[in-house]
């Protein structure tokens, strides 16, 4: 049987030759928003992975839109510049398609880099203003966003079209808008951020509304070739949270405004949400949304082995997996895939000699 991981698959103009995706993955190491040379070592490596697309970070469309100060962004010209670098390196020296990640970071905005302790920055660390639906802090010892206005919803809309077009002058593949994890989009839609008594709070409707705005927006702005997607949630994992049915009314509406594909993940609204640690936590809810909305769909979290992504695949449970944590551990997991489940994947050029299929019946020496 031909491997089912292995198989390729079109979406909108774009040909993927396999269904691995590489997770975007926040890399704290940009400067003033701007790709540096550990974005070219971090992506040129995971370019030449065995997936067929690799996605970058979340990538935030307003400078206040950040994580932290090292998060990156598509806000001027400069960070154009620097990705246009990146990516234009990639293409190069790797086999990925590549796609971006678009994100504005909401209330989770202005905090510490992970390995500087994670939280809310302090007074002596340049911290800024955040936003948000509503004045509900993120958790405990969080800074309390504003509710946006009108004109801030007309701002991080225009916001999301120019980063959308910047993407598109880089050369991207796939761009994909980040409404998971808590931030800003999340935030509006899930009942437990966003509490607003205007048409954009209330009814799943109203909540959706604002990142349907920015959706539709997108779409305008993203020729059709270009494959559009997003990240979604499929549970917020907390009593009176988005859930499984949530996921489907976003799709849904997503499917409607033109995009190609979801990608399931969860998690992240607040500070006490705690995500499951089962291998393939969300696979359930992705084939749920698979199911009842014909999108394609990809899924994450914690697919970690060949033979589970394999089946995630050939089950019919997501059209495509993605990883982050596991690619990381071992940065040529899609070749070892391919040995394990007995398919080809491509390689860059210097490295063809090393496919196993050119050393057969020898056995890996000590
Ligand atoms: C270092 C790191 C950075 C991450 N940054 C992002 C990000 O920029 N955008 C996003 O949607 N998810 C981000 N995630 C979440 C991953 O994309 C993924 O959903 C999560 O790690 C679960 O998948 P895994 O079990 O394969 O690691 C990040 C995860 C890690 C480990």
């Amino acid at each position: 049987m031909p491997s089912a991981l292995f198989s390729p698959i079109k979406l909108a103009g774009l040909e993927l030759d396999n269904r691995i995706v590489v997770a975007p993955m926040c890399q704290y190491s940009s400067l003033d928003g701007c790709a540096t040379d550990w974005h070219i070592a971090h992506l040129g490596m995971l370019s030449g992975s065995g997936a067929s697309l690799v996605i970058v970070e979340a990538t935030h469309v307003e400078r206040h839109g950040r994580i932290t100060h090292g998060c990156m962004g598509l806000y001027s010209d400069d960070c154009e510049a620097a990705l246009k670098r990146v990516i234009d390196f990639c293409r190069r020296a790797g086999t990925a398609k590549l796609g971006v990640q678009l994100a504005h970071a909401g209330r989770k905005a202005s905090v510490q880099r992970p390995w500087q302790g994670g939280g809310p920055l302090t007074a002596d660390e340049d911290p800024w203003a955040t936003i948000g639906p509503s004045a509900l802090p993120f958790g405990p010892g969080w800074q309390v966003p504003r509710e946006m206005t009108a004109d801030d919803m007309t701002r991080v809309r225009e916001a999301f079209v120019k980063a959308a077009e910047r993407a598109v002058r880089i050369g991207f593949d796939a761009i994909e808008l980040h409404m998971a994890h808590g931030y800003l989009a999340h935030s509006f839609m899930s009942p437990l951020s966003n509490r607003r008594t205007d048409r954009y709070g209330g009814t799943p409707e109203n909540r959706m509304r604002f990142p349907r705005e920015i959706a539709e927006a997108v779409r305008q702005a993203v020729p059709r070739a270009i494959a559009l997607g997003a990240r979604i949630t499929g549970s917020d994992w907390l009593d009176g949270g988005m859930t499984a049915a949530d996921a489907v009314f976003c799709a849904n509406t997503l499917k409607d405004s033109g995009f190609d594909y979801v990608d399931i993940s969860s998690g992240g609204v607040s500070a006490d949400s705690r995500n499951p640690t089962s291998p393939g936590y969300n696979v359930p809810i992705a084939e749920r949304v698979r199911r009842d909305t014909g999108i394609a769909t990809r899924t994450v979290g914690l697919i970690v082995t060949a033979k589970q992504a394999e089946a995630i695949v050939a089950d019919g449970k997501a059209d495509m997996v993605a990883l982050a944590r596991a690619v990381i551990d071992d940065p040529h997991w899609g070749w070892h895939a391919a040995r394990a489940l007995g398919a080809e994947v491509r390689r860059p050029n210097q490295y063809l000699r090393s496919s196993p299929s050119l050393w057969p019946g020898v056995a890996m020496r000590d």
